[in-house]
């Protein structure tokens, strides 16, 4: 057997608050492909941990009226006990405060610089304190606000070492090529590849203007910069396997899964690749970005009061259906909403009914029959057409984990369930039983036994403590070595006497947590729970026909042109439109669009946007919506 070896990493959580749904999410999934990938008797290293440089941490100590290591020491504390307490299988907990940590990251810093990759300069541009990023002015909202947060971003100008990204724009892209499958979903490939493709600054990585962050190399002789968080941050994932001190565990390395939300994949696939190629280490093999938690329908936020937290769900609805829930309700990369009453309905019918009921159901029958006694010894003679099925979902399960779809994992593993569920409908071992078939009846059972082993053994790493019970309750652990022998050599269970469990999955009739505050106060049930609007609402925005008279391009902007666009007022309409990758100016002109006429100007780069295009983007790039045959300008849309 060849000497597998897997490095699975969460992202390293900021010290600026308590973890919310969002976060026990990535640490769910990566939890679970961890788990699974130890199962299967893969050498595994599991990585979580928290961030906490960088001047928002240090503003919200100073708020908490704490000294910023103090504060740092509470949260991270906070998210290791919640992880301990949720029974994360995590093998190295990182804080970016430890001594090792900030030796392995200035060896780094120096092995750039020798490498000609790192210099000294000037910056001056817009800062983002949230997000700890610079945007260049074209990327804000309204000439000030930032495009990820939207919250106003600084001008800051500082000496700055800067790092030569702009150099590992061909690499970047060249290895986006090859490895088609190196940014997971899929989908997101090309926003990255486009962001690349856009140009790529230097990056500064130095900061002067705080001091909480890790210390420029002694060698530099320069210790009025602190290292810029991002950076930091990064390089996390390597000196936790003892880059740059012991090394120990840098046999790990790459790691084949860093499990990110969709807001830092530019962090992890641009900027961090281009770091590992300066270092002249191997890139991860894949980036994971998952989607976005909504609470009903909702933005959470602290202000709105309708953060949902993990540790209060779990201890109310249980941990584990807290996991399943959220990792079979989201397609991976999609956004995924928050409700009691989709997390109940996913409680009741699927593990209630389908799972809880099968176990139930096969207790009470072995108990009647055969004083619990199972044994597979006809389960092949009677029931070959179940096994080939259940052999054919097994078979196809382990690439929807690999791929980070745990909900199409889930989704197929279920079936199962089914498989069992139907195999007693129509085999009625009750019947048999009268018939004095007593053989069939106790193979029936055994066959749906078997089903429970086996789904209990793949459901392990979603589900770790839950499966443990079952697998107990059927005569055997859950190891590489069940593994082995149920899931890839389509082995059966040895006789064994099943043992009763008390319902692992009791029926939940109604919300247990108070509802979100926005919840409380829909205007109609329907709208509120189906994000519906009404027709009023509809109308309140204003869509007009307009033509493009003139169409020029954005000086010193790679997006953005300047249209004069008629929609039947008096004046022309300014609209300053970020197309200009998928549109040339003069295609436009005398070509009519949809204009949203009633939005509030905006100032872009400077220049007046008096309205917005409507266009539809998928990965093969941006269209205009237009009509289908010439109308009036300024004729309504709607
Ligand atoms: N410290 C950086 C990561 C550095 S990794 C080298 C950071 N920290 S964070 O605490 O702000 O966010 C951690 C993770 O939580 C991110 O992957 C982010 O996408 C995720 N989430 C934060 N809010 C979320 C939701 N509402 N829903 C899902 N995940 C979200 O970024």
């Amino acid at each position: 057997m060849p000497d597998l070896r897997n490095y699975v990493t969460t992202p390293i959580y900021y010290v600026n608050g308590e973890a919310h749904i969002g976060h026990a999410y990535t640490t769910f999934i990566a939890d679970s492909v961890a788990r699974h990938s130890r199962l299967k008797g893969i050498k595994t290293f599991f990585l979580t941990g928290t961030d906490e440089h960088g001047q928002k941490i240090e503003e919200s100590a100073k708020k908490a009226n704490k000294p910023t290591q103090v504060f740092a020491d509470e949260i991270s504390r906070g998210f290791k006990d919640l992880w301990d307490e949720f029974n994360i299988s995590y093998d190295y907990f990182i804080r970016t405060t430890d001594e090792d940590h900030k030796k392995g990251v200035q060896k780094a810093f120096m092995a750039m610089y020798n490498n000609g990759d790192i210099y000294k300069g000037n910056y001056e541009g817009h800062y983002c304190i949230s997000c700890e990023t610079f945007f260049p002015e074209s990327q804000l909202i309204d000439g000030e606000f930032c495009p990820d947060c939207g919250k106003p971003t600084n001008i800051v100008k500082e000496e700055s070492y800067f790092f030569k990204l702009s150099a590992y724009e061909e690499k970047l892209l060249n290895y986006y090529d090859e490895h088609t499958d190196f940014i997971l979903p899929k989908s997101r490939r090309n926003e990255v590849i486009n962001f690349v493709k856009g140009g790529l600054n230097d990056l500064s990585i130095t900061r002067t203007t705080f001091n909480w962050g890790v210390k420029l190399p002694e060698e530099l002789n320069d210790d009025k910069h602190v290292l810029y968080v991002w950076l930091d941050a990064l390089l996390n994932y390597i000196t936790a396997l003892g880059y740059g001190n012991d090394e120990k565990n840098m046999a790990f390395w790459p790691a084949n899964i860093h499990m990110v939300g969709k807001d830092i994949l530019r962090f992890h696939a641009i900027y961090w690749p281009a770091f590992l190629m300066s270092l002249d280490l191997p890139l991860p093999k894949h980036i994971g970005a998952h989607g976005w938690w909504t609470r009903d329908g909702e933005k959470m936020s602290k202000s709105k009061g309708n953060v949902v937290l993990p540790k209060e769900v779990a201890d109310t609805y249980g941990l584990e259906n807290l996991r399943y829930f959220m990792l079979r309700e989201v397609p991976f990369g999609q956004d995924g909403d928050f409700s009691q009453r989709a997390f109940i309905d996913r409680i009741n019918s699927d593990l209630s009914n389908d799972l809880g009921n099968l176990l139930n159901r096969i207790i009470g029958m072995s108990g009647k029959y055969s004083e619990f006694h199972i044994d597979s010894k006809d389960v092949a003679r009677l029931h070959q057409k179940e096994l080939d099925e259940m052999n054919s979902v097994l078979g196809n399960l382990e690439k929807f984990l690999d791929e980070l779809q745990t909900h199409r994992y889930l989704e197929e593993l279920w079936k199962l369930f089914s498989i069992g569920n139907k195999a007693i409908e129509e085999h009625a071992p009750w019947v048999k039983m009268k018939e004095q078939k007593k053989d069939e009846a106790l193979a029936t059972v055994a066959l749906v036994a078997n089903i429970l082993a086996k789904a209990s053994v793949m459901l392990n790493c979603i589900m770790p403590s839950t499966t443990t019970t079952i697998s107990e309750a059927l005569g055997f652990t859950i190891n590489t070595e069940a593994y082995r022998s149920l899931i890839l050599g389509q082995g059966l269970l040895k006789p064994f006497v099943i043992a009763q469990v008390p319902p692992l999955f009791p029926r939940v009739e109604q919300p247990l947590l108070e509802p979100a505050p926005e919840a409380n106060k829909p205007e109609s049930e329907d709208v509120e729970e189906d994000n519906l609007i009404t027709i009023d609402q509809f109308f309140q925005t204003s869509l007009k026909i307009g033509t493009i008279v003139e169409a020029e391009e954005v000086p010193k902007s790679k997006k953005l042109l300047k249209l004069q666009v008629d929609i039947g007022e008096d004046k022309m309409r300014q609209v300053v439109a970020g197309i200009r990758e998928f549109y040339s100016a003069e295609s436009l002109v005398n070509t009519q669009v949809c204009v949203v006429s009633n939005l509030k100007p905006a100032k872009l780069m400077g220049m007046l946007s008096e309205g917005m295009l409507l266009a539809a983007k998928d990965e093969n790039g941006l269209c205009l919506v237009r009509p289908e045959s010439p109308r009036k300008a300024g004729s309504s849309v709607g």
